[in-house]
């Protein structure tokens, strides 16, 4: 069997698989973060820790006689974990949501020779969730444990030090710092000089699959595991998911619609990320690279519909499903109706944190319905556009592959099949993240599968839709007219 573990932001799963891909026991450890200041998100690791202890006892408890092959890790990207020379976490590991360094950040850009200096060191921006601008931070707002500071880890090579000894990373993980040459799949050399950033700071970086270390004599205690399990590099979650769901040939695409909603694919090349709006990041197979475009607001956008509802009337606060249901009710086009998804700014295609969400069209004779479906056609919207900037790299789309809480409405997928114009599946595994992605790199570090084609073709579809062609052309048509929107209201937008 292989084992998975994801240390995600709000718990910790645990997951064993069999070799054909078969989830075998699955366990959630949650645990919570602190936000010291507004703006501000950490955790202490000691909590990724205690989680992951008590979901893999969980998970070995149900297959008690199992014997584990290799061991993959995801996690919540672009942490910071302090270490000293010691090992010992020095702070709070600050998060990837943390939006203290903003002027770090512009900092790194200008010390970089602005946005094209800057891609053409890593061929991404800095942004402000990355790690490259939390180390700058601490170097500005807390000199003392900087000073103090020798090495740091992403999330889940914090959990490789604990249960191997190990401090290493890998392609995926190492992108989403900011200070990662994506095209070389190597550390940024020439960044980290002119950032004075110490390249001694960093862990050695290796493919995805490559076995980075063996369940350690302490490892071993503390998690109940055999001494001298191969653990491999897995990778950050939202990379190594598109392997779990199965994403890996060209013109395959995955969305994702949770709170936020995210479009990626795999590519063969590292395509030039226009204007750096896109994440072009290493792929946690070797010859692939990841490119994706998170908006910020997707399954939050009905989410909010319900609390407002809620506000309306306490005692009658619909589901998602029910939203579903009543937005079946309206036309394609929602009659005219138009959402923009904005409510927390947007990340992609727009990179603008004062971006606003509006209703345009709104008549008399739109009800329940229509404002339902007009805030999913609105999210449908989002992702196509993220799209459009992928196809103007010359990115295809023959299929997507739909994950996250939206998938499970049969009416969401089928707008994704209306608008993009292919068909939409769903595939075993999809639910279980990136826990699941890990596993399957685990299995390729130890030669269970020949490669990350060969194990993200385990994932079986489960439905599938096709596009309605009425429908298509009526939500095509208003897509061209939502796409000129964010630009004619922008000076609305205090
Ligand atoms: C990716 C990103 C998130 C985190 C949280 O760029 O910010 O997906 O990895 O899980």
């Amino acid at each position: 069997a292989l084992l998975g573990i994801d240390i995600g932001t709000s718990g910790c799963k645990a997951l064993l698989i069999d070799s054909k891909g078969a989830v075998l026991a699955s366990q959630t450890e949650t645990y919570g973060l602190s936000q010291p200041k507004p703006g501000w998100t950490e955790q202490d690791p000691q909590l990724w820790i205690d989680g992951a202890r008590k979901a893999v006892a969980g998970v070995l408890a149900r297959q008690p006689k199992i014997e584990i092959a290799a061991i993959g890790l995801s996690g919540q990207m672009h942490g910071l974990t302090p270490l000293d020379a010691d090992d010992k976490v020095l702070r709070p590991a600050l998060l990837w949501n943390d939006q203290r360094n903003g002027a770090e950040c512009a900092e790194i850009t200008e010390r970089a020779g602005g946005l094209e200096g800057l891609l053409a060191h890593t061929n991404n921006r800095m942004l402000v969730g990355y790690t490259g601008g939390k180390i700058v931070w601490m170097r500005n707002h807390e000199p003392e444990l900087f000073g103090r500071m020798t090495h740091i880890l992403n999330p889940k090579d914090y959990l490789r030090l604990v249960l191997t000894g190990e401090k290493a990373t890998e392609v995926s993980d190492a992108s989403g710092t900011g200070l990662f040459d994506t095209r070389a799949r190597k550390w940024a050399g020439g960044l980290l000089d002119i950032l004075n950033i110490d390249p001694a700071l960093l862990p050695p970086c290796h493919e995805s699959h490559v076995i980075s270390g063996r369940v350690s004599k302490s490892g071993s205690e503390l998690f109940g595991l055999p001494v001298g399990i191969p653990v491999v590099g897995g990778g950050g979650d939202s990379v190594i998911q598109t392997i779990g769901s199965g994403v890996i040939a060209p013109g395959e695409l995955q969305t994702t619609i949770g709170t936020a909603g995210i479009l990626a694919v795999a590519l063969d090349e590292p395509v030039n990320n226009p204007d750096g709006r896109l994440q072009v990041f290493c792929n946690v197979a070797p010859d692939k690279w990841h490119c994706m475009g998170v908006s910020l607001n997707a399954g939050g956008a009905m989410e909010w519909l319900r609390s407002v509802i809620g506000g309306f009337a306490s005692d009658n606060v619909p589901t998602a499903e029910n939203l579903s249901e009543l937005a079946a009710d309206a036309p394609a086009g929602s009659r005219g109706l138009f959402f923009l998804p904005y409510l927390n700014g947007e990340r992609c295609p727009h990179p603008d944190p004062s971006a606003r969400g509006a209703f345009v069209g709104l008549t008399a004779r739109h009800g329940a319905s229509d404002i339902s479906r007009a805030i999913m056609e609105g999210v449908t919207h989002s992702l196509f556009d993220i799209y459009s900037l992928m196809e103007k790299v010359g990115i295809g789309r023959k299929l997507i592959k739909a994950s996250g809480g939206g998938a499970r409405s049969a009416l969401w997928r089928q707008m994704q099949a209306d608008l993009f114009g292919c068909d939409v599946v769903t595939t075993e595994g999809a639910a279980e993240g990136g826990a699941f992605g890990a596993a399957l790199v685990a299995g390729v570090g130890v030669g269970i599968w020949p490669d990350a084609i060969a194990a993200a073709n385990v994932c079986k579809s489960m439905t599938r839709e096709s596009p309605n062609t009425a429908n298509s052309e009526a939500l095509q048509a208003a897509f061209r007219i939502y796409a000129e929107l964010y630009k004619t209201l922008t000076p609305s937008f205090a």
